[in-house]
């Protein structure tokens, strides 16, 4: 097969004729065209290697041999629709059971993290017979209507904020309401939901859900303050409502220490609602929702069948426990844990040396501006791609592979440090030394 036809240029060109401008590249000044990958390593159309920080998708790895060895073999045998009776999706939906909490033990199989969150909506809606939703400020749940709609990210720059959806204040306790030095930030926050829900039945109305990614990304990849989400959960349920924890970028082991992010907020804590999405197929589109007997039970009671053409077909299945395989196999969590650790004290080190790093007192297009720059630098200088993240895009996200090694996490903070160094030393540059840098 031809993997690259194009000059990059004349790829670049096709694009801007033919792919609707609102599809942003990565880089879009100068973009990169990636023609194979392996494990963290991307490669160009000149065969130059690039370190990967930034695709939380290919979980296992870039076209993993376990996983595309399983996906060849099964779309040679079947494929088919999900009407017919097939192992693949009970044996999938036995194993993903088996990594969450008991009661969390009907599934519903989609093809992206938009479908499971809306699946979620119609399920928490249908359940509670309720309409209102709480999100969290700055969230962003996917791309549907139903979504852009519960998404404050997205809302905010379109149509606006409906009278059913209702925002509470982002969890943070580096910029937010309640910082670390509060007694009880879990509380605190708990309770800023509570009053939003006094607000909404104060005006006749009623919650079906609260609505949030177990560690908010776009809001700045977030970690909540321990208690916030079982007192949010009471809290809500005593309104009727369910919780949803949209688990599309945490789930499948990538805060390494538990297979979900949820999880984080201790024993006590369970959703009603989990979806999941990006890491699962590995690159390939598999998504899916998790719920209780009972939410399952007032959706099939509606009479009206859900049916999802490809969700849970049987390749996307067989990679699906492909995926579960080479996370036990390899130990992908355990080794998450252990380079996101060393790379934690990487940079807490660097911050010792660069008081900058987690300083928030900056303006924020200053901060937007100077990140772009320094995300810029370590792609050309290094050939390191990461992200940045948060309402100020000044959260350094490293969001790799699950194979990332400690030998990656020496080289990116060895070369983040020359930038820095180099930025603050640069008379221009001076203001570009305001990240926050998480590991997560
Ligand atoms: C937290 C979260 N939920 C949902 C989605 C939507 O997933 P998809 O792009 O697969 O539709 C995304 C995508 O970025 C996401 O980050």
């Amino acid at each position: 097969m031809a993997q690259d036809t194009f000059s990059k240029e004349e790829t670049l060109a096709m694009r801007r004729r033919l792919i609707g401008h609102s599809c942003r590249l990565f880089y879009s000044d100068d973009p990169v065209k990636i023609i194979r990958a392996r494990g963290q390593y991307l490669y160009d159309e000149h065969g130059k290697r690039y370190l990967d920080c930034i695709s939380n998708v290919q979980h296992v790895g870039h076209c993993h041999p376990s996983i595309t060895e399983v996906a060849a073999a099964q779309m040679d045998l079947l494929n088919i629709n999900t009407r017919f009776l097939h192992d693949n999706m009970v044996q999938y939906a036995d194993r993903l059971a088996a990594s969450l909490p008991d009661k969390l033990c009907i599934f519903y199989f989609v093809n992206s993290g938009s479908e499971a969150n809306d699946l979620a909506l119609r399920l928490a809606q249908q359940y509670t017979q309720h309409q209102d939703v709480i999100v969290l400020d700055h969230a962003y749940h996917g791309h549907l209507m139903s979504l852009i709609d519960i998404s404050p990210y997205k809302f905010r720059k379109l149509s606006g904020q409906k009278e059913w959806v209702h925002v509470a204040p982002l969890p943070d306790t580096y910029r937010g309401l309640y910082r670390e030095d509060h007694p009880n930030p879990g509380d605190a926050y708990a309770d800023t939901v509570k009053d939003l829900i006094d607000e909404v039945h104060s005006k006749g109305r009623k919650i079906s859900a609260f609505f949030a990614e177990s560690l908010p990304s776009v809001g700045g990849q977030i970690i909540m303050p321990q208690g916030y989400s079982t007192k949010v959960a009471e809290y809500v349920h005593s309104a009727g409502g369910v919780f949803v924890a949209d688990e599309v970028q945490t789930g499948f082991g990538r805060v390494g220490t538990h297979f979900w992010a949820f999880q984080l907020q201790g024993e006590g804590f369970c959703p009603d609602i989990v979806t999941m999405g990006k890491p699962m197929g590995n690159g390939h589109p598999l998504a899916c929702v998790a719920t209780t007997v009972e939410i399952a039970g007032a959706f099939t009671a509606n009479g009206v069948e859900y049916f999802n053409t490809f969700g849970g077909n049987p390749v996307s299945c067989a990679i699906g426990l492909a995926v579960l395989d080479v996370i036990e196999k390899e130990d992908l969590r355990r080794n998450a844990t252990k380079v996101g650790a060393h790379l934690k004290q990487l940079l807490t080190q660097l911050q010792t040396r660069h008081d900058i790093i987690g300083h928030s007192k900056n303006g924020k297009s200053t901060i937007r501006m100077k990140e772009n720059i320094s995300k810029n630098r370590l792609k050309e200088q290094d050939r390191i791609c990461v992200s940045t993240d948060g309402p100020w895009e000044n959260v350094v996200k490293f969001k790799p592979p699950m194979c990332f090694s400690i030998q990656d996490a020496d080289l990116v903070v060895r070369c983040i440090d020359r930038i820095i160094t180099g930025m603050c030393l640069h008379p221009h540059s001076d203001k570009a030394c305001s990240s926050q840098v998480y590991s997560r």
